[in-house]
């Protein structure tokens, strides 16, 4: 089984971008953390991260055929990407919607997603634990289906 994480805009910044916020873990912590989790369920992963509309639009059409499933923290395009949102309707790749902090207990514009419908779940608030508990559902839905 092969497992894609597509990171937005500024999670480049991990760790020293508020801190209070998002924790002290950086992306490439993040990543091997995710990436031990991953080798212990038995599954490939791919990783990237973008600050680019574009570049997340192009790599969710290339998951098509690539990946059995995604985890996806939009950052803030999850809040307003449309051309995310119609990437993810073409594509159809089953994916869940992670992010660090609890979305829903930040500002208004940050409780909504235009993604969150089209996914198997969203996990919000865990820190990089989020990333775990989501990898860990979409494994395991896959596997049973
Ligand atoms: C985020 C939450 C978004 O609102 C924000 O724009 C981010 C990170 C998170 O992981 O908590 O950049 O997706």
């Amino acid at each position: 089984m092969r497992i894609a994480v597509l990171n937005g805009p500024n999670l480049n910044l991990l760790g020293e971008r508020e801190p209070e916020i998002y924790g002290k873990t950086t992306l490439g912590e993040l990543e091997q953390i995710v990436r031990a989790e991953a080798s212990r369920l038995g599954v490939a992963l791919e990783w990237m991260q973008t600050n680019h509309e574009g570049t997340l639009v192009e790599a969710v059409q290339g998951l098509r055929g690539r990946a059995d499933g995604a985890l996806i923290n939009a950052a803030a395009l999850s809040h307003s990407s449309l051309a995310l949102r119609d990437a993810l309707l073409a594509v159809r790749v089953p994916f869940v919607e992670v992010h660090l902090s609890n979305i829903f207990a930040r500002e208004p514009e940050r409780r909504q997603s235009r993604i969150a419908d089209l996914s198997m779940g969203v996990v919000a608030g865990f820190g990089p634990q989020s990333y775990l508990l989501g990898l860990g559902a979409i494994v395991s839905r896959l596997r049973a289906a």
